[in-house]
């Protein structure tokens, strides 16, 4: 039986002092998670990911939300890797709708970051998902096995087994307009097709898979029960330890 996957995706949101309090209060939680095989992960800001590596314990994984490609160089207000991995950061969030709408990201791009991961031997939260307009125009999965054929062109079937990914329809993140549990159990099932398909049946049957997309603790258990859906990724309802922890507990509770 595959792992459930929890991570907030913190966005622009909360100060190194929030950061603090935040793990004051969630990581004695975050060992119960795990013995219930629930993998928690935060993504805060990049000023705030050694205040949370600092504090953190083994139970709770710490993702930034971006990454340079290459190690080092001339990239005006980048971060790279290594300087992700000497502070001790677990993971990366790749291809968020957010990068791929507001900074041009393509999935080129993705797959560039996504090899430069693999190498370092960083996890990955690979995150696909269509517009409202190709959600409209019934382009659902086109636009999805365009996102992983060419964001993982060249990653060996081994290397994809580690990997994580996230549906985020873009119409439904921040608008509390989430997928109905039909729509996204149906492309969480299509993505791992996808992935039996660039790898081995093995592997796609490996694979965790999130949605996300306004999941908030009222409806986080209903995706949490599908067949495909092994996580979810989590925007505003994962700002605040209470309704973090209701996310979580829900699985158990
Ligand atoms: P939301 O964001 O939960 O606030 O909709 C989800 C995401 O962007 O990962």
């Amino acid at each position: 039986m595959r792992d459930k996957i929890i991570v907030g995706n913190w966005k622009m949101n909360h100060t190194m002092e929030d950061t603090h309090r935040f793990l004051q209060e969630i990581l004695p939680f975050c060992e119960v998670a795990s013995q219930h095989h629930v993998r928690l992960g935060i993504a805060p800001s990049f000023l705030s990911l050694l205040t949370a590596t600092q504090a953190t314990s083994k139970h709770l994984l710490i993702y930034a939300q971006n990454c340079h490609a290459l190690p080092k160089g001339a990239f005006t207000g980048e971060v790279s890797i290594p300087m992700l991995q000497e502070i001790g950061v677990d993971g990366v969030i790749v291809g968020h709708s957010e990068r791929r709408q507001y900074y041009a990201e393509t999935n080129v791009d993705c797959n560039q970051k996504i090899k430069s991961l693999h190498a370092a031997k960083l996890q990955i939260i690979y995150c696909v998902g269509e517009t409202l307009q190709e959600y409209e125009n019934g382009e659902t999965m086109q636009v999805i096995e365009k996102q992983l054929r060419e964001g993982l062109t060249t990653i060996e079937p081994q290397a994809l087994r580690t990997m994580v990914f996230a549906y985020e329809p873009v119409w439904s993140i921040g608008t509390g307009r989430n997928a109905s549990v039909e729509i996204a159990q149906s492309v969480c099932h299509g993505i791992r097709s996808i992935l039996a398909s660039l790898t081995n049946h093995e592997v796609a049957q490996e694979v965790l898979i999130q949605y996300g997309g306004s999941v908030k603790p009222e409806n986080a258990l209903q995706y949490l029960s599908t067949k495909d859906i092994d996580g979810v990724l989590v925007g505003g309802a994962s700002l605040i330890p209470e309704s973090f922890k209701a996310l979580v507990e829900c699985l158990w509770k």
